[in-house]
């Protein structure tokens, strides 16, 4: 498949999100690919992954965890909270600089979807609700357990190791962070209605519910400025059987909240035509990010004629960069677009990950 963005695309013209002005507005969405160390130090693989995909207006890494027990979700997942960790980091983003690229580490606690056998540990959530899943462990696939629903006095624990991880990422010379609160992970669980059912500060309303990601908004911003702090929502997002019930409240009360705050951006996970979707994008005057998850035929003009009508500031999307390192060059000379390889998504080595072929350089 095929598609041309003419130099007057307004996907092509540069955008200042926060502190950082990045070249495009397509971004490159996170991916987790499973190409870490054991210990979740990022490997040389993964410096040469990202330097390869630098000419995206934003990268955002792969979902990077903050500590050990938000570490389990799935094997050689990258961490961000040790000196170890923060030195390979910093490795990549140089990478990623030389080439003019601009990078946001994306920070993640998987909650109730870590395994014991993949982070040594336990897991914990908002309540002790199973996600009714099986993890890939190293032993095989294994039913993910009832997690530990964490006491209210540890909840200012999670939201420190947010803020010392973004600060690490900021140290190894990342441009910003993007807070993961989507997709079925931890935020994301106390968010939704289905997985919180806690009557402490931190349940029951959409208010309460919506406080662990503000706190960590908040504490992320007041460490790093919050001109480098994007942060990523999928309302109505069944991932991780999570499944709201109710997909709207509890995404007004955070965005009330966290709205005069200057983020460099909201990135959403979202269908442009779901309901949610206009009630998010109106209760958000910063930069807005849409991932719409659509498959590459209908994506690109889409996000196209949303981007020419300002309803979006900025695309992300996830497979296309993947499979092509150099999406750019090819979206502006309508070259061929390579499919992605589901077979070596997560598979270890370099096969499906640093060999995508690039077009051969023109005279
Ligand atoms: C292999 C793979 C890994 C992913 N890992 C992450 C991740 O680490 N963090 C995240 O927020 N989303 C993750 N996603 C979701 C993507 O960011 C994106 O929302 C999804 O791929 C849909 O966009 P696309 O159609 O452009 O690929 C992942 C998706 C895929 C296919």
């Amino acid at each position: 498949m095929t598609f041309t963005l003419t130099d007057d695309s307004a996907l092509l013209q540069p955008i200042t999100i926060g502190a950082n002005t990045a070249r495009n507005r397509l971004f490159m969405a996170p991916l987790t690919r499973s190409r870490a160390q054991s210990d979740g130090t990022p490997s040389d693989l993964q410096v040469e992954y990202y330097a390869q995909r630098a000419s995206a207006g934003l990268i955002i890494t792969e979902a990077t965890a903050i500590s050990q027990v938000g570490n389990g979700a799935y094997v050689n997942t990258p961490g961000i909270y040790t000196d170890g960790h923060q030195e390979k980091w910093a490795e990549v983003a140089s990478a990623v600089h030389a080439q003019d690229g601009l990078m946001f580490m994306q920070i993640w606690h998987v909650g109730r979807m870590a395994h014991p056998d993949i982070n040594g540990a336990e897991s914990v959530a908002p309540s002790a609700i199973a996600a009714k899943m099986l993890a890939h462990t190293p032993g095989g696939k294994k039913p993910l357990p009832v997690p530990r629903a964490l006491d209210t006095d540890e909840i200012a624990g999670v939201v420190a190791q947010f803020r010392d991880a973004a600060r690490r990422a900021i140290d190894a010379g990342l441009d910003g962070v993007e807070i993961h609160s989507a997709n079925g992970y931890l935020l994301h669980q106390f968010l939704a209605d289905a997985t919180n059912t806690r009557t402490d500060r931190y349940g029951g309303t959409a208010e309460n519910r919506a406080r662990l990601t503000a706190e960590v908004v908040e504490a992320v911003a007041a460490e790093i400025g919050a001109d480098r702090v994007g942060l990523r929502i999928s309302p109505g997002n069944g991932a991780g059987d999570v499944n709201e019930v109710d997909t709207v409240s509890a995404y007004e009360a955070l965005l009330e909240r966290i709205s005069s705050l200057g983020l460099a951006y909201l990135h959403v996970l979202i269908n442009p035509d779901a309901p949610e979707f206009g009630i998010v994008r109106a209760l958000w005057s910063g930069p807005f990010v849409l991932n719409t998850g659509r498959e590459v035929e209908t994506s690109f003009c889409e996000l196209e004629n949303l981007a020419d009508w300002g309803a979006i500031s900025a695309a992300a999307v996830g497979r296309a960069y993947l499979a092509n390192p150099d999406l750019i060059d090819r979206l502006r000379t309508g070259a061929e677009l390579t499919e992605p390889d589901v077979a070596t998504f997560y598979s270890p080595g370099p096969a499906g990950y640093v060999d995508y072929p690039t077009l051969a350089p023109t005279a």
